[in-house]
């Protein structure tokens, strides 16, 4: 079994190890430009980003190249999935594979303007992570099938929030005093949109994923309208699997 994640916070890493199997970082193979996948299960593990399928998650799919008789996908979330198995569906259609499986875990919102990170990991207990990760995983190893009906009103919401996505996401952005250059930003970026001199300098290529701010040391860079100044890691993860994953 193969699995292709993405991940900015280490959620839908710790989903992809649990399942099982070898698993890919897709920053790191659109990167290398690696794009054949056989097995006889390939899984694609990311976050739900606007109720929806994450852009970097989309352009990969776009190209990826995937024979295997068993494709699932999970998707993780923190508050409100929306069309998300609707859209991982239709770009596996548009691009000429076919889910037998879909499933969404809530999990930790790591969405800093809508959340404190704090009631956030305290609140984990509630969403019953461990537990629903279980039937997934057990779904899995049988090869069950599923995938959530998808509903028009979600589509809506989906590509309204599509229509406005922003293209100047890092000008929200701003880092303090407190900065030591240590580099971590650069290397969280799954797309090398951040350059470090003495502070990071960001390029327009931002994928809204947070990872700089969420993974750094210092908690020197901060978004506008962000609800605290806590910061998030999924637990069962380390920083430097998330740099592997991204750098
Ligand atoms: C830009 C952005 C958009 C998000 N949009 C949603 C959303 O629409 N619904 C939701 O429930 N969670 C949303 N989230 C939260 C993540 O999907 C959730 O925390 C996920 O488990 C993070 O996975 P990761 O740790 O692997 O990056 C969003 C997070 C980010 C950074």
């Amino acid at each position: 079994m193969k699995i292709l994640y993405f991940t900015s916070t280490g959620n839908s890493l710790y989903v992809s190890k649990k399942i099982g199997g070898e698993y890919y970082s897709i920053p790191k193979l659109l990167k290398e430009n690696s794009l054949d996948f056989e097995d006889e299960k390939i899984g694609i593990v990311f976050p739900i980003y606007n109720g929806g399928v994450p852009k970097i998650v989309e352009e990969f799919l776009n190209k990826v190249n995937i024979k295997s008789k068993y494709i699932f996908g999970v998707a993780t979330y923190g508050a409100f999935s929306g069309s998300a198995s609707a859209h991982l569906l239709e770009i596996g259609s548009r691009n000429g594979f076919k889910f037998s499986y879909i499933k969404e875990i809530l999990m930790v919102d790591n969405y800093l303007p809508g959340f404190d990170m704090n009631k956030q990991i305290q609140g984990q207990a509630k969403k019953k992570i461990e537990e629903n990760l279980m039937i997934i995983i057990k779904d899995i190893e049988a090869g069950n099938k599923y995938i959530k009906k998808g509903s028009n009103i979600m589509e809506f919401i989906r590509k309204q929030l599509e229509k406005h996505y922003n293209t100047n996401f890092e000008k929200n952005f701003s880092v303090g005093n407190n900065c030591n250059g240590c580099k971590v930003c650069e290397k969280v970026c799954p797309v090398d949109n951040i350059k470090v001199e003495h502070k990071p300098v960001f390029k327009n290529n931002c994928q809204h994923c947070l990872a700089c701010i969420q993974n750094c040391p210092q908690k020197a860079i901060i978004i506008k309208k962000e609800k605290s100044e806590a910061r998030f890691i999924n637990e069962n993860i380390k920083l430097k699997e998330i740099i592997d994953s991204n750098n």
